[in-house]
């Protein structure tokens, strides 16, 4: 598991290489692991229309879906920040509680040092699709 996860934060610093982010200048990579072991990754996307951008813990998310997987443990994500640890926005934390509850959560420094948390932490009191489920 320790190598899953050396190699799950080594693919969201690969990640932010890729993110498209002209205005902001601000890249962030993430990567999935899914329940069967397979990395997924996404960068940021940007757009000349600012509320067109997409965030890479959503990139990543939408790939994984298209991919055929539903089933995730773990995300890492990181940015250009050096000096703290830094939690996805909101919206995508809401993204993930989606696809589960028990999500693990590595906030990965540029020097690829981490930070687990988890998603029921970052997100307490969720709204959740076990709310719209019919009795
Ligand atoms: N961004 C992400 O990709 N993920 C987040 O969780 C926060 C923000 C991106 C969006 C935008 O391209 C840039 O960072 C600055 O907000």
């Amino acid at each position: 598991m320790a190598v899953m996860i050396a190699e799950l934060v080594a693919k969201c610093l690969q990640a932010r290489e890729m993110a498209y982010c002209p205005y902001s200048r601000f890249p962030v990579g993430a990567a999935i692991l899914t329940s069967g072991g397979t990395i997924i990754t996404g960068c940021n996307v940007e757009n000349a229309s600012y509320g067109l951008t997409v965030c890479a813990e959503r990139t990543a998310i939408q790939r994984a879906v298209a991919e055929g997987h539903r089933s995730f443990t773990a995300i890492a994500v990181t940015c250009d920040i050096k000096d703290s640890f830094v939690g996805p926005c909101g919206a995508c934390r809401q993204v993930l509680m989606e696809f589960g509850t028990e999500w693990d959560i590595y906030l990965t420094k540029p020097d690829g040092s981490y930070k687990k948390t988890s998603l029921r932490d970052l997100l307490p009191l969720a709204f959740t699709p076990a709310h719209l489920a019919k009795e």
